[in-house]
């Protein structure tokens, strides 16, 4: 007889424990801890007779069907993915929800289903009538779409075993799945990797590729399905402001292709539409000739993408002063201003700073450094820095401007948009081959800049100031296509 074994598994990690507690001993976090049946997947009596069979092993070098990747048609999806999805592969993809997930699957299957592949939607959230009037207003009703609002693992499995392979199944979401062969409920830990697995092996199996959508908690993690992160083979997020229209598909992990890119989209009344040109899209509304704003030219996977870092730097009347960063790691702000502080003589001490980056983008490249030191001091000293300059460079924390990679992808997309001048670190010049197209200010140490800015600062109000204000600043007009 099968013994039902109760127990107590972390729903952020999936670890197991025979008693409660009120913190997760292998994630460290509280309250996490739900009472489940983790009866293994595979029913105990199968389990104790069944016999093992033989496979044949195989060489390293035989001949495979090569791994032709399927199209998404829509070019910033492709980048992400690494070209389009490979045949069997499973692809989790996360964002908060009403972040535009469905939105971007109802119009990706869409256009395969159109260029003739057989797409399979699976909705476990929304009413077949909801998926319909999405794509109603997406204006893709009439794309050869197959749907089915079911959440048995088993009966979609046996339903899409019938008929040509699907080149692509999406599952919308894997938090709504279920199967037979655990007891927990829906959404829990247990039943999602369950559901993933069977899934994950029926796409093995036939060759299909599968998407499936995750949710995110709170703290940005794949609520539950942590655990699926490790099973599938690639993990894209889809992250945005809730309040800014643009959403940046992001590959955090990816078996078939590079997991640095990310895909630019923009949402419209009429769904998503993509960007190509993002650098135009960030800079489009640019505060032109306020003090505390500096263009960074930085580089995200393969592309160039020029973004604005706005910074606040006021007089403070709390004991500690505030430090708030959007969009940029708080601690490297904390460093960038503690090398303030140290090598250049800036007291921020007694300062509240505030730094954002413009358009919800998320920065990760320590190149922003630069950038982000000329805002920060251009605020404090009040004086506007030239609107036709970009900045990068990393800052070490003795005060010395060091070299970052890709430097003629970052000085070529900056003249492209109409820039005139570029701040970058010195040793970074030699990378330079002939014209770059903008005048170069190459700077050894952070001590230069800050020096340049307060320069500035104390020049305001003179005469040198309306030639300034009269230069034209590059165009930044949003690209049609
Ligand atoms: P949805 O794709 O349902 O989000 P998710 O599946 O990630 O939860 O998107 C929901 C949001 O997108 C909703 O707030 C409305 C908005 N939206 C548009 O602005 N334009 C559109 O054309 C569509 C379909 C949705
Ligand atoms: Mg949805």
């Amino acid at each position: 007889m099968a013994k039902n074994t109760l127990s107590f598994v972390c729903q952020n990690c999936g670890a197991a424990y025979n008693r409660w507690q009120g913190k997760c001993e292998s994630c460290g976090e509280w309250n996490t801890l739900a009472e489940e049946d983790t009866t293994g997947s595979v029913p105990v009596s199968i389990r104790s007779k069944r016999k093992g069979r033989t496979f044949a092993l195989e060489s390293l070098s035989g001949k495979t069907q090569d791994a032709p990747r399927l199209s998404s048609g829509m070019t910033e999806l492709d980048r992400v993915t690494g070209g389009g999805f490979v045949r069997g592969s499973v692809l989790l993809v996360g964002g908060d929800p009403g972040i535009g997930k469905s939105t971007l699957l109802t119009q990706a299957t869409s256009l395969m289903a159109r260029a003739g592949h057989r797409i399979v939607y699976i909705s476990g959230e929304e009413a077949i009538a909801q998926v319909r009037l999405r794509a109603e207003r997406l204006g893709l009703s009439d794309a050869p779409v197959q749907l089915a609002a079911e959440t048995s693992v088993e009966d979609i499995v046996s339903t899409l075993s019938e008929g040509a392979v699907p080149r692509l199944i999406v599952i919308d979401s894997i938090q709504t799945m279920w199967t037979d062969t655990v007891e927990s409920a829906p959404g829990t830990v247990t039943q999602v990797r369950a559901s993933a697995q069977a899934l994950i092996r029926f796409a093995k199996k036939t060759g299909a590729a599968i998407i499936l959508v995750g949710h995110v908690t709170k703290d940005g993690q794949i609520a539950g399905p942590r655990v699926v992160e490790h099973m599938v083979d690639a993990v894209l997020s889809f992250e945005g402001e809730g309040s800014q229209q643009f959403r940046i598909l992001r590959a955090v992990k990816n078996r078939f292709g590079p997991t640095d890119e990310i895909g630019v989209f923009e949402m419209t009344g009429l769904g998503l539409r993509e960007v190509t040109n993002p650098s135009e899209l960030f800079l489009s509304e640019r505060d032109l000739g306020t003090p505390g704003t500096a263009v960074f030219a930085g580089i995200e996977g393969t592309r160039p993408l020029l973004v604005e870092l706005q910074a606040l730097v006021a007089p403070t009347s709390l004991g500690t002063p505030r430090r708030a960063v959007v969009g940029w790691d708080p601690s490297r702000l904390s460093m960038v201003l503690a090398v303030l502080e140290a090598h250049c003589g800036v007291k921020l001490s007694g300062h509240d700073v505030y730094l954002n980056v413009a358009g919800g983008l998320r920065i990760h490249e320590p190149a922003a450094d630069l950038a982000a030191a000329a805002a920060l001091v251009s605020s404090l000293v009040n004086a506007q820095l030239p609107t036709d300059a970009v900045y990068f460079g990393e800052i070490s924390l003795s005060g010395v401007v060091r070299p970052v990679a890709q430097t003629p992808a970052r000085l070529k997309e900056a003249a492209k948009l109409g820039f005139q001048h570029a701040v970058l670190p010195e040793s970074a010049r030699g990378e330079v081959g002939g014209d770059a197209g903008l005048s170069l200010n190459a700077i050894n140490s952070l001590t230069t800049l800050v020096a340049e800015i307060a320069a500035r600062g104390s020049r305001r109000g003179e005469s040198s100031a309306p030639a300034e204000k009269n230069a034209t600043p590059p165009r930044f007009r949003r690209g049609e296509g």
